[in-house]
Parts: structure tokens; sequence; C-alpha cells
């Protein structure tokens, strides 16, 4: 738009001593993995999560690659998953000639539907893999009962839902493996980056391996064996400490970072709720034992057409708004593996009715406030 600036849809920032840190790490000379600033973001996650051990990863991606290896996932064997999710999610385990078997979401939340997954369930299921949309909890009391009765492992792709909380525990801690996301997308960055969560001790041992080409260099390092060798599959999933340094800047301002990201969503809330209701257009829904992380703000429009159409209108107010996932079982690979119209019918639906507002620690109360008022005045 003609005299006014483009207001992004992201804006990665600086929280404040990030270059100095990379500039430390720089000058301490060790720049590939597991240097001084990656075991101090590991230990500030483990303390502050309560996690017995958290491995720093190149992105999400790789920690949901590691979850497949950690799990020993074999073709044919089957994992339940939503179909509303990043590529990644499902990937990691079609890497290892897994079946993915998409469920669908719940209409509110947009997370996993508990009450479909048990009919799921068979002699092949090895996992079931949740997300917990836009960091709001997947409704873990029931899926960890299912889980157990039948005897299937779940992990969790946490890339959004960093120091959020269900029932009071956070989002991350109740699976056996929990996956990060620190990418520039994400409410704290380095760029690229993840961690992986391992809550179930006995994976702690051969996540290091993995992670470490397949040998045992971590435990060498450790002074537990006399000299490292191959010892099981792997590959390099460690991040250089000059990133790590960067992503302490981020972590140490945690709190600072999680409260502007509150006022911004708020602000959404407070200002869209009229507007919203008298057109049948739904704002996020924030179960009351779950505390989200903040991680976006999204609506959901009645159809496809006004959904479009207010992407559009803020593209000519200089404003970048986006939509979300496309079903997974009706993407090409999707359809390949069986995925059919009609599988997850609350997942097809709301992926043509959802956008993604603008939504960065620096967002101000004024950029904000063009947004809101150029929303206010999409009238249908
Ligand atoms: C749910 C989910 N999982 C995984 C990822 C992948 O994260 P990364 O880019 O760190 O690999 C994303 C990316 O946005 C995501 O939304």
């Amino acid at each position: 738009m003609a005299g006014s600036t483009i207001l992004p849809f992201n804006r990665p920032i600086m929280m404040g001593s990030e270059l100095q840190y990379m500039a430390e790490a720089i000058a301490g000379e060790k720049l590939s993995g597991d240097g001084p600033f990656t075991k101090k973001c590991s230990a500030l996650l483990e303390q502050d999560l309560g996690v017995p051990k958290v491995l720093l990863t190149t992105s999400c991606t790789h920690a949901l690659e590691m979850f497949a290896l950690l799990l020993d996932i074999q073709p044919g064997d089957e994992v339940i998953l939503p179909s509303f999710t990043f590529v990644s999610t499902v990937n990691a385990f079609a890497l290892r000639g897994a079946q993915p078997v998409f469920l669908d979401v719940r209409p509110d939340t947009l997370n996993l539907d508990e009450s479909l997954l048990e009919a799921k369930i068979t002699s092949r299921t090895k996992a079931i893999a949740v997300v917990h949309y836009a960091g709001v909890g997947c409704e873990m009391d029931a899926i960890l009962d299912i889980a157990r009765r039948h005897g299937v492992s779940v992990v969790e792709d946490n890339a959004h839902g960093l120091f959020g909380k269900y029932k009071g525990k956070y989002l991350g801690t109740f699976g056996a493996l929990a996956a990060q996301s620190f990418h520039e997308t994400k409410n704290f960055t380095c760029g690229e980056g993840g961690a992986l969560l391992i809550n179930d001790p006995k994976l702690v041992d051969r996540a290091e391996i993995i992670r470490e080409k397949g040998t045992n260099r971590s435990r060498f390092f450790r002074g537990l064996v006399d000299k490292y060798t191959w010892v099981d599959v792997g590959s390099s999933y460690l991040p250089s400490d000059i990133l790590a340094a960067f992503l302490y800047a981020q972590l140490e301002n945690r709190e600072k970072i999680q409260a502007l990201r509150k006022d911004v969503w708020e602000r959404y809330s407070a200002n869209l709720k009229d507007w919203a209701t008298k057109r049948e257009v739904r704002l996020p829904h924030i179960p009351s034992h779950c505390d989200q992380a903040y991680h976006m703000f999204y609506m959901l429009l009645p159809t496809l057409e006004l959904r479009q159409g207010l992407i559009d209108h803020l593209r000519q107010h200089g404003i970048m708004s986006v939509f979300h996932y496309l079903p997974l079982h009706l993407s090409e690979m999707g359809l390949r593996l069986g995925g059919k119209r009609g599988d997850c019918p609350v997942t097809e639906h709301v992926s043509d009715q959802l956008i993604r507002l603008p939504f960065y620690n620096s967002l101000t109360a004024e950029d904000q406030q063009r947004v809101i008022e150029s929303i206010l005045e999409y009238d249908f």
C-alpha cells in the first residue's frame, strides 16, 4: 500500500546479549556442538521444565527424526498422528518406512481428537505423536491412559508449546520424548534449531549416541570409556555452539518474551471479540486447564472465500497474514499412502478457514492497532 510500511507476519528480534554471547563462543574457540553455550541451554531447559535430559538439535525436524530411531520404528509399523500438522511430524516416521495413521482434530483446540484415538489402535501401532497446536495442550490424561492400556509410546511434537502447561505440568514432559523448535518463527529462536526432551531415562544413552553419528563420543568426553567408536546408527544432529550462544540469550529472556507475546495475544483477543462474534468467526479456544504458550493468534473464518478475502484485504493494507497446515492425508504423499477426502472432516474444514495474524515479540501496540483496524473494516 502506498505511503505505508509493510507489516510482516513474523519478525525475529534479538533480546540483548545474542551478539556478545556469539562473540564469546568464537573467542572461546569452541565452535562445534556441545560447547559451553549448548550446555547452558540444556541445563536451563532441564531445570525449568524438570526434564531429566535435554539435547539441543539442529532443528525440531531432526529431534523428530531421533524419535523414530529411538522408538526403533520399522517398516510397516503404524504411527498415529494428526493430519493437521507440519510435514516434519509425519516425515520423521515415514523415513523409517512407517505407515502414518492420520487422526482428525478436535474442533475447539485443533488438537488430536482423543475420542477417536482408541479405534485407530491396532497390533501394529507403535506410537502416538501428539502436536500441541498453537502451544495449547492436547488432552494428555485421556491420551496417556489409552496409550498405557495398549502398551503404545506417546511422543510430543511441542514445536509451538515451550513453557505452555496442561493441568499445571509443562508441555513436553508427558511423552517418552518431546521435540522443540527454535526456528525463526518460534517464540525463542537461533534461526534454525531444536531440542530433544528425553523424559524416559532409559532412552538417554542411545539418544546421545544417535546424535553423535552413532558413536559413544559423549561417554568418552565424560571419561566413561577410554576410546570412542561406532556403536549404533546415527547422524549429526548437534547445532554449532555459536547458534546455542544466540539461543541462550533468548532463553535467558524467557519471562520477558512470554510477557510480550501474552500482551500481543490479549490485545488481539480483546479487540476482535465483538467483530468475530457478530460474524461467526471463531477465535482460539484455550481450555481452563491449559496455560497456553502464546505462540500464535489465529481466527477461523466461516468459509474459504472469506478467509482468502481477509488475507487479500490485509495485504492491500500492507499487512502480511498467512494460512496454516494443509491436511496431510490429502497431500500428494498422503494420497499415495491411502488418504481420502472425508477421512478427517474437521481438519479439512479448518484448514480452509484458518488465518494467522502477524505475531512477534516486537509487534508494537501501534502496529497491532493497524492490523486490528484493518480487520474491523472487513465486513461481511
Ligand atoms: C508442529 C511442527 N512441528 C515441527 C516443525 C518443524 O520445526 P523445525 O523448522 O525446527 O524443523 C514445525 C515448524 O513450524 C511445526 O509447526
